[in-house]
């Protein structure tokens, strides 16, 4: 198995530690985050870093009980780069001074927002191809500052309120800024860590083709000769995770994909078909849509019909997963944001991880051992890992879709009537934005049937009909979401169709609430 560089992220706790690592990814650099109490003299000669990185943080190191990293990081002869609490630390850990500022109470000069930074001294190998127009726009976000630098360290970029913007040490090739090169409000920050990669002699060999090859290489042998069940959902996580273990161990892997009836118009016709037919990946299609819309029948509280399904959902697939004999591992697409343990403010490690919403609890259950390929990758990871396996495009590009389905988009009771009119809606809406070519614009869109019925008129009859309510929302993450602005001609001849096309449906809305304070579905 190749052995890839890697660096490490030592993490202070700043809320845009991930941004750092995402930046290295995209130049192809293998990067962990992992929190400053979990780098010990033993970590650190186990993970061999080629570079190291320190994160910016909310603490202050005038604190004597500050985080701060092993001094023995400063013996590992490779590159060290400290962003603004990681420069104050590696400052006042080899020798200078950090002064408090406006937060602490100090004297120092606190500095919040946009700044410019100005060259100084001789050229820096860290700053090549930048400051072209003779500044560069930085963001700061520093209470205390440091007031003497370190010895060794001279300065090559300054600002107005910070003196020591950028300093370095080339003779040990230790360099520390006082601004976040990670952020968007940087923006030639890029170039900042281009360049650092290049003097530490990353070579760029993190590829999608590389990573696969690896995690490959991994599953089989982790798994040896054992067999796997991975849940299918249609979904781009566990998509991907199944052709990548398929690749891994063939028909050791079998999946289960639960058809619980609150699924999108031919939605199971097409996993059931892209995964059997094309892939050949042995697949348990577990028709259950009698018992989930039984037991769902008159339930209208939101979280009662959540509860039903992930019960039921763990129900009917440890009855199906019990069907495959011997199996001792359970496949889940679990990424990278979800396992980054973080640093909370209180200083003590919190370990914030999202259990897989479907299976939650299935491994200890089942007495299971994990397997979890994209532990290691982001989304947008998954996304080119997926396209290397030779998914095809319109799959790894589909609007993410939640685990209760359509449940949560039929507000009040579900019915059979009401899932099958809202089908048939969603899929007017969605062919709508795909001719538009709007598809890969909009972060979610789907349609939400109402529990109202209104009055209109077709033709010369009076009808007495559902109304709904469309919805397409920009996102980067979920977390937040603004309404997409459709042109109003879009959102007529969409009103006309869903009309004309779908019998049950009189009157159609588009929700513009953004998130918060609104949610993108509607329970
Ligand atoms: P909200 O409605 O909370 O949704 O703004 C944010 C994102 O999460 C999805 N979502 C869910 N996914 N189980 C899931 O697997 C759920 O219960 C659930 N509720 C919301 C939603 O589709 C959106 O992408």
């Amino acid at each position: 198995m190749t052995q890839h560089d890697r660096l490490l992220i030592i993490d202070f706790g700043s809320q845009v530690t991930q941004l750092i690592a995402r930046r290295l990814r995209e130049l192809n650099v293998y990067c962990e985050i992992h929190p400053y109490q979990n780098v010990t003299d033993a970590f650190l000669a186990e993970f061999a870093p080629k570079a190291v990185i320190f994160s910016g943080g909310p603490d202050t190191v005038t604190r004597k009980d500050a985080p701060r990293p092993p001094v023995s990081v400063y013996e590992l002869g490779v590159p060290v780069l400290g962003i603004c609490y990681g420069q104050q630390v590696m400052m006042q850990q080899l020798g200078g001074q950090v002064e408090g500022g406006k937060i602490s109470g100090g004297g120092g000069t606190a500095e919040f927002g946009r700044a410019f930074v100005t060259p100084a001294g001789q050229p820096l190998a860290l700053l090549e191809g930048l400051f072209a127009d003779g500044r560069e726009q930085v963001w700061m976000s520093h209470g205390d500052h440091v007031s003497k630098i370190a010895p060794g360290f001279e300065v090559f970029g300054t600002s107005p309120n910070a003196p020591f913007a950028i300093t370095a040490d080339t003779n040990r090739n230790f360099y520390a800024v006082q601004f976040h090169p990670e952020v968007h409000h940087t923006p030639n920050g890029k170039i900042l860590y281009e360049n650092f990669v290049r003097l530490a002699g990353f070579t760029g060999d993190w590829t999608m083709g590389a990573y696969r090859d690896d995690a490959i290489a991994k599953i089989r042998e982790q798994v040896g000769d054992k067999k796997v069940i991975c849940g299918l959902s249609g979904g781009v996580d566990s998509s991907v995770a199944a052709v990548l273990i398929h690749e891994a161990i063939g028909d050791q892997l079998t999946c289960v994909f639960v058809d619980h009836g609150l699924l999108r118009q031919n939605e199971a016709e097409e996993v059931v078909s892209m995964f059997r037919d094309n892939y050949n990946i042995p697949l348990i299609h577990a028709d259950e849509k009698e018992l989930f819309l039984g037991e769902l029948d008159g339930v209208s509280d939101p979280e009662t019909k959540r509860k039903i399904i992930g019960r039921l959902f763990i129900d009917v697939f440890q009855k199906h997963a019990n069907a495959i004999e011997g199996a001792e591992f359970l496949a889940q697409g679990t990424l990278y944001p979800d396992v980054i343990e973080s640093v909370s403010f209180s200083g003590g490690p919190s370990v914030t991880i999202k259990s897989h919403h479907n299976v939650g609890g299935l491994p200890e259950k089942m007495g299971l051992k994990l397997v979890e390929p994209l532990r290691e990758l982001f989304k947008d990871e998954v996304r080119a890992l997926g396209r290397e396996l030779g998914l095809p495009d319109n799959f790894i590009g589909r609007h993410p879709f939640p685990g209760p389905g359509l449940a949560i988009r039929c507000p009040g009771e579900i019915t059979r009537e009401k899932l099958e009119i809202l089908r048939k809606a969603d899929a007017v809406y969605i062919d709508q934005i795909r001719k538009h070519g709007l598809y890969d614009d909009i972060w979610q869109a789907f349609v939400a049937i109402l529990p109202v019925r209104t009055v209109g008129v077709m033709g010369d009859g009076r009808t007495y009909d559902y109304a709904c309510a469309l919805r397409a929302v920009t996102s980067v993450d979920g977390m937040t979401a603004d309404y997409f602005p459709f042109s109003h001609e879009f959102l007529g001849e969409t009103a006309t169709r869903i009309i004309n096309e779908v019998q049950g449906i009189n009157r159609v809305t588009y929700d513009i609430t953004s998130k918060p304070p609104g949610t993108i579905e509607w329970e």
